[in-house]
């Protein structure tokens, strides 16, 4: 079985750790068969510079194949390929679209015995592996696509938000690396009452604005007074990167996920392409390469993308 994930923006500017969606592109590829040794063995990872384990063990790949075998209460083997179109450590979600492909692909050749959500506390444990904490907002939207919410994570309580039709988003990746862990480890675990009421007040907004299809407040409710303002500091020129991406036309802008990927929302797709060239050159102009992706919102979760006949 090969599956597709796509990236993810999670966070979505004030909720953190609770908000994230699908993009269009990039997203990574996994292909798992059956085999006769037991356990989960990584034959190769393509596009990876052979910066990731091949240690399923320590592999978000390997460990989410291995809880769907445990979870699915089979014990037979399975041969994973990871061909990563994504760079890890970018804030693109790489590690979850590589666990998710896993999952849905060995659930795939099960025979489909668990359901979508059931793959979930898999795909945590995976994120685990790979960062160090389990949070959800990448795995969710790269396995059920859109829009989606984490209502609670005890129990897991994850929901699915529509999006407005004309809402397009512009990823604009520099080319450095920054661990999830290490930007985990800067933020301060208290917050002041009055910035929670702010943040409060945005991660409500942009779930009404995306229910009630008004773009203006999905714009007005970007707006991070907690991890943004930390963060920040990691990404050359992160403030001429949002000034560029607004004075473009987007409704709003932040970091995507743990950075330094700068996602902007906008409406409509030429509206986004103008953010993504403004951002892009703005990275630039700070001396550093810089990919541009840009789709509508709303994309498809993993999927299967081709199917081998074993006989
Ligand atoms: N919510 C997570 C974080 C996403 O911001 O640390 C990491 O991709």
């Amino acid at each position: 079985m090969r599956v597709f994930a796509p990236a993810t923006v999670a966070n979505v500017a004030a909720g953190f750790d609770i908000l994230g969606f699908a993009v269009g592109e990039p997203g990574d590829e996994v292909t798992a068969r059956l085999a006769e040794q037991p356990g989960v063995r990584i034959l190769r990872i393509e596009g990876d510079g052979g910066a990731l384990p091949l240690e399923a063990e320590r592999n978000t790949a390997g460990v989410a194949a291995r809880e769907v075998l445990a979870l699915a209460g089979r014990r037979g083997g399975i041969e994973l390929e990871v061909r990563k179109r994504m760079p890890s450590g970018s804030g693109l979600g790489s590690s979850a679209a590589s666990g998710v492909a896993a999952a849905v692909a060995v659930n795939a050749l099960l025979g489909g015995p668990l359901r979508p959500e059931e793959l979930l506390p898999a795909l945590l444990e995976a994120e685990r592996v790979a960062c160090g904490t389990a949070h959800a907002d990448n795995v969710a939207p790269a396995l059920l696509g859109g829009f989606v919410l984490v209502r609670s994570y005890r129990p897991l309580d994850v929901v699915r938000l529509p999006t407005p039709a004309e809402l397009w988003c512009a990823l604009a990746h520099p080319q450095l690396e920054i661990r999830t862990a290490d930007a985990r480890r800067i933020l301060r675990d208290r917050v002041r009452l009055s910035d929670a009421v702010v943040q409060w007040g945005n991660t409500a907004g942009l779930v009404a604005g995306l229910l009630l299809g008004d773009y203006a407040l999905i714009g007005r409710s970007l707006q991070d007074v907690i991890v943004e303002p930390v963060r920040a500091v990691l990404i050359p020129g992160f403030a001429r990167i949002k000034e560029a991406a607004l004075d473009a036309g987007a409704l709003g802008c932040s970091i995507s996920g743990s950075g330094p990927s700068v996602f902007a929302l906008a409406r409509g797709a030429a509206a986004a392409r103008a953010a993504g060239d403004a951002m892009a050159s703005a990275v630039r102009g700070f001396g550093l390469p810089c990919d541009v992706w840009v789709s509508p919102l709303g994309g498809r979760g993993a999927h299967v993308v081709g199917a081998e006949d074993p006989s």
